[in-house]
């Protein structure tokens, strides 16, 4: 039987909240598939870490980190903290250090959840965006001068390698392949003409190894219109790591809430963990009151299966999720239902159990 080591960072905020959901039904699927086994080391770091000792993390996290199977990881970010402090000190260096290249960001709408768009269903919006996750507009490059003075300035790079570009396009044309084959890139070519001619010129590249693909290079804003006018017509997109954060927070409300989007932080190439995580933050405005949705969490648990080779625990949690919201309750508030985090946990967890029997 596969034992796997995981690193828990539950973070900050409803990080807290979701976290022990993810986990439980990870440890319903474990016991009821009788097919894995999940060991999970804790570590509190956040910004009451950072509050209390100066960090983060630990200086020595990523050495710490690099001997888990996966990582698992709820939110970052507190109003105590400057964000710019916990994003750069905890997500970002996790994902940079590990070269976690692949950020994977489902936006798939749940039977029995509404989707702000009027008449689009389920069938409408099914989709994955793929986020360049190492480098561009979050490269970190740039710097402050004459701070405080009225001639202060700020510039802030974008760093776009040929390598970094082709390794994140041509994993999407492979996730296309296997889909519904239809791909966009999404780019600012007109005005951002360096970095993102370059891109273009990279994805048309690698679009030749790739035939039976429909590729298609579109413009960020007008795609951010497609994205409410015409879902149906998305089946994998990619896009630098600005540009894609901001597109998902859109493919996730499409879904019905930012609380369900799960997402996934691959090394494809397995030197480094992957780390799984809901795309929400660690909403303080929400905290405490046990109404946070665990179903993000939860679902990028099912991601870290899949990675780790449990296709079917994957699925059962995925079909187990499906079956909750098709059914309709407990759901939290978010999503229009009266449940609590905890009573959504137990609800999945349940079923998942019941999938195996
Ligand atoms: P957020 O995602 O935390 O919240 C945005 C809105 O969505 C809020 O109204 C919140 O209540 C709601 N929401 C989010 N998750 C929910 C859930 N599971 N269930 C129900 N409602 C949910 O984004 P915001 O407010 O911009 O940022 C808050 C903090 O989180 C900041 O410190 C920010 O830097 C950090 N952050 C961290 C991320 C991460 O750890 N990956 C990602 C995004 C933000
Ligand atoms: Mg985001």
């Amino acid at each position: 039987m596969e034992n796997y080591q995981i690193a828990v960072i539950p973070g900050d905020g409803i990080g807290k909240e979701v976290m022990p959901e993810g986990v439980k039904v990870l440890e319903a699927a474990a016991q009821a598939s009788a097919s894995f086994k999940c060991q999970y080391t804790y570590f509190p770091w956040g910004c009451e870490y950072y509050l209390s000792r100066g960090s983060m993390m630990e200086k020595d996290a990523l050495k710490i980190l690099e001997k888990f199977d996966a990582i698992y990881f709820g939110a970052v970010g507190f109003p105590s903290v400057p964000d710019s402090v916990s994003l750069r000190g905890m997500r970002l260096a996790i994902c940079q250090g590990f070269d976690q290249y692949a950020n994977i960001r489902p936006a798939v709408l749940l039977p029995g959840i509404q989707s702000p768009l009027a008449g689009k269903g389920p069938e409408a919006i099914d989709f994955i965006v793929i986020r360049e996750n190492t480098e561009g507009e979050y490269c970190g490059v740039g710097g402050r001068a004459h701070r405080g003075l009225p001639i202060e300035v700020a510039v802030q790079s974008g760093v776009f390698s040929r390598v970094g570009i082709e390794r994140v396009i041509r994993f999407a044309f492979q996730l296309a392949q296997k889909r519904r084959g239809c791909l966009v890139s999404a780019t600012k070519s007109n005005a951002l003409e360096h970095a993102f001619e370059l891109w273009d010129e990279v994805f048309a590249q690698v679009g030749l190894e790739f035939p039976d693909v429909n590729a298609e290079q579109v413009l960020v804003d007008a795609l951010a219109a497609r994205f409410v006018l015409r879902p149906e017509s998305l089946d994998v997109v990619v896009a630098s790591n600005l540009f894609a954060d901001i597109l998902t927070d859109l493919g996730a409300a499409l879904a019905g809430s930012l609380g369900m989007a799960p997402t996934a932080n691959l090394n494809p190439e397995r030197m480094y963990p992957s780390m799984f995580e809901p795309i929400h933050g660690s909403a303080p405005d929400i905290y405490g009151r046990q109404i946070a949705n665990p179903v993000g969490m939860i679902w990028s648990g099912a991601l870290m299966m899949d990675f780790l080779g449990q296709h079917e625990v994957s699925k059962h949690i995925v079909a187990a999720i499906r079956m909750l919201t098709g059914r309709g309750q407990p759901l939290t508030p978010d999503i229009g239902g009266s449940g609590r985090t905890f009573e959504v946990g137990n609800a999945v967890a349940q079923i998942v159990r019941e999938s195996f029997a």
